[in-house]
């Protein structure tokens, strides 16, 4: 491209800075490009170095495992979506001060997806007749949220979607939640190391009405519970009695509902669950049980899990209401949990075999040995011909690759190679043909 990015201009919209980049017949000189870039990726995003991604990869795995092993089959769509998408239910807060939203070329305002509910509801409800109900659906996309960037919150996280959609009854909450259950117990976590809470937004909403709160005190009221867990005692009694009078107090009873989820739980030996009347959610759409899970360290407070019912969010898009439960899992917490308790395995490289280049005027016989291998099922590295043998071994090491055999005249000539493991010394001498089995030896 003949044009560059010439000047940028700055306008403010909607609490977000928008960068507009204008571009000119007038060519990028070196001149432009003489300040440094940083190095730093943008505020609150992640970059994944292999290591990271090895365990972002171990992270999605556990998740996919345990939930197709219930049945759920993976979904997805683009981080895009029209902002409107998030008018009707998302919630104020998020809406009006977490969303990266601009307005593209073609004047249409554009959000980036700060949770994935919009959609999947989005996308259940252009196929409504068509789809074979109850539904059992997963997703792991990456979302965006303006946040303050601190332990466990950022702008960037991925998020596990699990959705139930077509049942009415109680069930789908048990189900969703042995899920939950059963993805924190197959990352190694003990029912002491996590406490699933849950709430019902009816038993709230009436035991507001009945204190005789109006609308607009009841969205207050549902408001300030939200925050209790983060305030004192005293600042919550001070805060709710101004809205709701002087005699109020916020102490409602578990519902019918909730108290057959805790002794579901509870007969099947799974204690960690409780009742807690401050668990309400931000999101709008939730319309029965609600519930989250912590982790019981002082360490991380922010919930690994949050969900509920939500039967009406098909209603946005003019179709029949759909029974709804589900929940979304972030990486970020889960990741901070595993590392408090020791539980992140230890990078091993995907690469099993490293050839050592010792006879460089070989390369070409190295380099068809290397193919013969990968063709047996072998992932094989090649080292650098330019190196010394010791600092290819080195290199390998490094990069955490298993094992090493050094290609040298030698070898090549007798076909029979000596295949090293890094970590313990060990060595093997085989003949060509009997390389891929050393790796494999029951296949
Ligand atoms: P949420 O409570 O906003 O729910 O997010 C669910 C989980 O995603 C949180 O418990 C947390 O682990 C993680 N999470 C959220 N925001 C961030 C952030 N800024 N940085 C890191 N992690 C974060 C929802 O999004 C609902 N749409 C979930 C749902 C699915 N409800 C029904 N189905």
């Amino acid at each position: 491209m003949s044009e560059g990015v010439h000047r940028y201009q700055y306008a403010e919209k909607d609490h977000l800075r928008m960068v507009f980049f204008i571009f000119t017949a007038k060519p990028v000189t070196i001149a432009d490009m003489s300040e440094k870039l940083s190095t730093d990726s943008y505020k609150g995003v992640r970059d994944f170095y292999p290591e990271d991604q090895y365990i972002q990869d171990y992270i999605t795995a556990v998740m996919r495992d345990v939930v197709e092993r219930f049945g759920y089959v993976e979904y997805n769509a683009s981080v895009l979506e029209p902002t409107e998408l998030y008018a009707a239910k998302t919630g104020e807060e998020i809406v009006e001060e977490q969303t990266y939203t601009f307005v593209d070329r073609g004047d249409r305002s554009v959000t980036l997806r700060p949770e994935m509910t919009p959609t999947v509801a989005r996308m259940i409800a252009a196929r409504k007749r068509e789809l074979p109900f109850p539904l059992r659906w997963y997703s792991i996309p990456n979302l965006f949220r303006y946040e303050r960037p601190q332990k466990g919150r950022l702008r960037e996280h991925w998020q596990l979607n699990v959705d139930l959609f077509g049942i009415e009854g109680i069930f789908a909450e048990l189900e969703v939640l042995t899920i939950a259950h059963a993805i924190m117990t197959s990352f190694g976590l003990t029912d002491e190391q996590f406490v699933i809470k849950i709430n019902d937004r009816r038993l709230v909403n009436q035991y507001l009405r009945d204190a005789g709160l109006d609308e607009n005190q009841i969205h207050r009221m549902q408001k300030l519970i939200d925050r209790k867990d983060k305030m004192d005692a005293d600042a919550f009694r001070a805060e709710s009695q101004a809205i709701a009078g002087d005699d109020f107090v916020y102490d409602p009873q578990p519902s019918d509902d909730v108290t057959m989820v805790l002794d579901v739980f509870n007969n099947a030996g799974i204690t960690n669950i409780e009742f807690d009347p401050a668990i309400m959610r931000g999101f709008d759409y939730y319309t029965g049980i609600v519930f989250e899970i912590y982790d019981t360290s002082a360490e991380n407070n922010r919930a690994l899990f949050g969900g509920g019912r939500y039967d009406d969010l098909l209603a946005i898009f003019g179709e029949e209401k759909a029974p709804a439960v589900g929940f979304g899992m972030g990486d970020v917490t889960i990741r901070d949990v595993l590392e408090t308790y020791n539980l992140l395995p230890d990078y091993v490289s995907p690469t099993d075999l490293y050839l050592v280049v010792a006879a460089p005027e070989h390369m070409i016989q190295i380099a068809t040995l290397a193919n013969e291998l990968r063709e047996q099922g072998l992932a094989v590295a090649l080292g650098n011909p330019d190196k010394k043998v010791g600092d290819q071994i080195k290199h390998a090491d490094k990069l955490a690759i298993p094992t090493v055999i050094v290609v040298g005249d030698q070898e090549l000539a007798n076909n029979t190679f000596t295949i090293k493991v890094l970590e313990t010394g060990e060595e093997s001498t085989v003949v060509r043909e009997a390389i891929a089995s050393f790796f494999t030896p029951n296949p």
